[in-house]
């Protein structure tokens, strides 16, 4: 399925939350009222005073190339959910969608009756999700005992999805947004419905307030929370560590500022050593600095036309290819990227920018970044898993009152390298890509016009990189450890299990998973509760097809 990739990548920006195309959607939520109260969410295993816990789970890569996913279990049940950093809501496919999108993955059976499963206001308090291209997933609010790894939470607020028109391969049957609770949906409008990582967080669970993320082509990567893969980090002070922005109040949002996006602000860029000092939308947004948001949810890389268009007037041999900020390099390409943050460079071979060769002339590659028209809330660059696979990248929560949220980056990339070969990159695309069915434009395209909305965020209520806030971040007990960020060796680290499990999933008619073990350790089953009888099953669907999809996958678990 590689060739799949790079069809969609062209041809649709895929994010889990937010727009880029023109004009982009805006990438917050507006708080609501009428809210009604909700039990927050509590810890399974109460013992809340212990000294706290990390877990760790294998990341995978989606077949089509533009989601990366781990499993989790509501209730008892495992689902596979896409990771996204830029939005804050978990939301789980239920088996009343019965729209085209949600026939064959796996469903929260809703006549098992969990018992965990708690309702929400009589199941009666909307939830839904709207995506870049223009679907949507809508059903309502529901409350499960949620684990990841060996860290479990009861009565967390999730979207049970009851319709979607969101298609995301691979049986992933939802989305576990990791951002601040003010971009959650679910928490605008159910008061103390945190999202599930910031429950983690509240409740003073984790080692450390913080996720590390490791991003690989394969099944290969991991996502730990409380703790960083000591696996991959070796050395935790060669990891760079950078603030994160607050954002002033937008309409009628409370009086202070905040915490909103996983954004940092880019100190400079270079192509091959040549020097492109990014150009902020908003100069006076944040202290004449470009941001960027760093986002698992998002298969591309993308930035202003300002820069974008700079960076590929620097490079040898580049073409501006059409209207949607796409420009396309010869493959045969041999010059580095280099984002800088925190005054360390982060360098991109071609491997990691080119995105495939195009039919029009084989010999010319698409490339990352694109270029987007401006966004209202001054996010000038949003860096997805092309940049992301290059480091390994932790995200620290921030403690209320003590300690400002933080990304960290650990380089995987070499920085002082020379370019890959040709010949490499050559045989790199043949592994990896397919031709992209773009015709290249025989005329030189004019770069398009935008004119640049006003800014949305209230600006007389001041906002800072690195504000220490009192709310919304990791319970006070915690002792921040980042405070002198050139020692912080103290920060805990996790290593993954290497045992490995092979999983057999069949789907009859889209609503039944069984799983046939073929390894001598358990496999997961998704979508159906251990011991649920298929007898319990048909008395709940339709009759079974006789054609069974069948799909198999290697999975990694503890
Ligand atoms: C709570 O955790 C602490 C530290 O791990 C342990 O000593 C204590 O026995 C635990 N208490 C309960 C009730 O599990
Ligand atoms: C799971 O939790 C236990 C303590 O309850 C801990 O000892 C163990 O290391 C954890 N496993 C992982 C993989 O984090
Ligand atoms: C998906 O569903 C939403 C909500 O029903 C609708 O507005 C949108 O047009 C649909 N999109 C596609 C691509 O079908
Ligand atoms: C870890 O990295 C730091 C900073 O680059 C370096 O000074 C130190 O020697 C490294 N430690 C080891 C054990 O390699
Ligand atoms: C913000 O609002 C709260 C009450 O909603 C009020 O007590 C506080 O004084 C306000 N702060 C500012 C700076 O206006
Ligand atoms: C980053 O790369 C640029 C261009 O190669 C170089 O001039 C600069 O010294 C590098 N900075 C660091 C900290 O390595
Ligand atoms: C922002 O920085 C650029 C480059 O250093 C400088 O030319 C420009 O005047 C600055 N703009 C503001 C508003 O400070
Ligand atoms: C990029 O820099 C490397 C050396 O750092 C050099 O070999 C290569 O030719 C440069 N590429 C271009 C297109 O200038
Ligand atoms: C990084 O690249 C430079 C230049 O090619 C090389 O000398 C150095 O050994 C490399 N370092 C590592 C850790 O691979
Ligand atoms: C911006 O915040 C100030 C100070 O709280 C307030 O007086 C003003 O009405 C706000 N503006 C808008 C457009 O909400
Ligand atoms: C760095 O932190 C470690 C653990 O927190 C501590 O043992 C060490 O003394 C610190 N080193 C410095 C130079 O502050």
């Amino acid at each position: 399925m590689l060739s799949a990739y790079y069809f969609v990548v062209c041809l649709a920006l895929v994010d889990f939350v937010f727009g880029l195309g023109n004009p982009p959607a805006p990438r917050w939520t507006r708080r609501q009222t009428n809210a009604v109260a909700l039990p927050s969410a509590s810890l399974l295993d109460t013992n809340s005073t212990a000294a706290g816990r990390s877990g760790i789970l294998n990341v995978a890569l989606s077949d089509d190339r533009q989601s990366y996913y781990i499993v989790i279990e509501a209730g008892d049940i495992s689902f596979r959910v896409a990771l996204d950093t830029a939005s804050a809501d978990l939301w789980i496919t239920s088996s009343a969608c019965t729209t085209t999108a949600c026939h064959s993955i796996p469903k929260y059976p809703l006549s098992y009756q969990s018992p965990s499963f708690i309702p929400v206001n009589a199941n009666s308090t909307p939830f839904s999700v709207g995506f870049a291209d223009g679907t949507a997933a809508s059903g309502f609010v529901a409350r499960e005992t949620i684990q990841f790894a060996n860290l479990s939470v009861s009565n967390q607020p999730f979207g049970m999805v009851t319709s979607s028109n969101v298609t995301i391969g691979s049986e992933i049957s939802g989305i576990l947004g990791l951002g601040f609770p003010r971009l959650s949906t679910i928490f605008d409008s159910v008061p103390g419905a945190t999202p599930f990582f910031t429950s983690l967080a509240e409740l003073g669970m984790l080692a450390y307030p913080l996720f590390g993320l490791s991003l690989t082509r394969d099944s290969s990567g991991t996502l730990a929370l409380g703790a960083v893969d000591s696996s991959i980090v070796t050395n935790t002070s060669r990891i760079v560590w950078n603030e994160v922005l607050a954002f002033s109040p937008f309409g009628t949002e409370r009086n202070v500022s905040s915490y909103l996006q996983w954004v940092i602000p880019i100190s400079d860029i270079y192509v091959n050593g040549t020097e492109v000092l990014p150009s902020p939308t908003y100069p006076f947004a944040a202290s004449n600095m470009s941001l960027a948001l760093l986002d698992v949810g998002t298969s591309g890389i993308y930035g202003p036309y300002q820069d974008v268009s700079r960076i590929f007037a620097t490079m040898t041999g580049s073409r501006f290819v059409d209207y949607s900020g796409q420009w396309a390099l010869p493959c045969a390409t041999s010059e580095i990227m280099t984002f800088q943050f925190g005054g360390q460079n982060f360098t991109l071979q071609p491997s990691d920018y080119l995105i495939g060769a195009t039919s029009g002339d084989p010999n010319m590659c698409l490339s990352w970044p694109r270029a987007t028209a401006p966004s209202s809330d001054g996010i000038d660059w949003q860096l997805g898993t092309p940049f992301l696979r290059t480091v390994y990248t932790v995200f620290s929560y921030g403690i209320n009152t003590k300690e400002p949220p933080m990304i960290g980056l650990y380089p995987l990339n070499n920085a002082s390298a020379l370019p890959e070969t040709p010949a490499f990159i050559s045989s790199f695309l043949s592994s990896a890509s397919a031709t992209i069915a773009t015709a290249l434009p025989n005329f030189v395209l004019a770069t398009p016009t935008y004119t640049t909305p006003p800014y949305a965020f209230n600006t007389s209520i001041p906002a800072s990189l690195g504000e220490i806030v009192s709310s919304d971040l990791a319970l006070s007990t915690y002792s921040p450890l980042l405070e002198r960020t050139a020692n912080a060796t103290g920060i805990p680290t996790v290593s993954p299990s290497p045992t490995r499990a092979t999983l057999i999933l069949t789907d009859p008619q889209g609503d039944v998973f069984t799983s046939i073990s073929t390894a001598s350790i358990p496999s997961v089953t998704l979508g159906v509760p251990p011991g649920w009888t298929s007898a319990g099953i048909m008395m709940d669907v339709p009759p079974l097809l006789s054609i069974a999809l069948s799909c198999i996958a290697i999975w990694f678990f503890l």
